[in-house]
């Protein structure tokens, strides 16, 4: 029987850049790597439940309430290696920093063995919603939580600006999940 594949849950949250996370998705589709996606209302207007399906094979999580999947706001975290939200937004990063647990995103932040397991935050947004204070406030709590916040890049920004906040290149991205899930997929062959 073969071996199991190295588990990564990736949620999504509402930021323009959520196109560049699907080509992070199939990056690692096909580098081996299982994905489970979570999607937030605002992420499911940028990229459609559909091609989060089509690009893993397992349909979006995107409400608590969804029938057939009252639980997966629990299984979920413990079938996963590897939580990933991607794009972070400004919002989510609040929402995860207060300990909100009224969507999937944060119910399964909380239900995260945080201290056996990688969480990790991949921020975008505007380089004024990043500087800000709130925003500043949150990422510093969740640090000491054992959160990994993935360092944004500067440069142009979907609004027209110029600033810090671009969400990380997707090679990048791939490269620092595979550096964390690589020996699980080794062990595999
Ligand atoms: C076109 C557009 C682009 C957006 N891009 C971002 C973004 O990159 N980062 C961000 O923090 N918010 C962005 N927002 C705002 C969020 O979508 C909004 O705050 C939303 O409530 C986030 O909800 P969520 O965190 O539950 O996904 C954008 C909104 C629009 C309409």
């Amino acid at each position: 029987m073969p071996a199991a594949k190295p588990r990564l849950l990736f949620l999504l949250s509402g930021s323009i850049a959520c196109y560049k996370a699907c080509h992070a998705i199939s990056r690692l589709t096909q580098a081996g790597i299982e994905v489970r996606t979570v999607a937030t209302p605002a992420a499911l207007r940028f990229v459609g439940g559909a091609t989060l399906e089509g690009l893993t094979g397992s349909p979006v999580f995107s409400d608590v309430w969804t029938e057939g999947r009252a639980m997966d706001h629990i299984n979920l975290a413990r079938w996963a290696d590897l939580a990933l939200v991607c794009p972070a937004t400004a919002n989510t990063l609040n929402r995860l920093a207060a300990g909100l647990a009224d969507d999937p995103i944060g119910a399964l932040f909380l239900a995260w063995e945080i201290q056996q397991k990688p969480w990790w935050v991949a921020p975008a947004m505007n380089h004024a919603m990043l500087a800000h204070p709130a925003t500043q406030a949150s990422l510093a709590r969740l640090r000491p939580m054992g959160v990994r916040v993935l360092d944004a890049g500067n440069g142009a920004l979907a609004c027209g600006e110029t600033g810090e906040g671009r969400l990380i290149e997707p090679e990048a991205l791939v490269a620092q999940v595979l550096v964390e899930l690589g020996p699980r997929i080794a062990r595999q062959v």
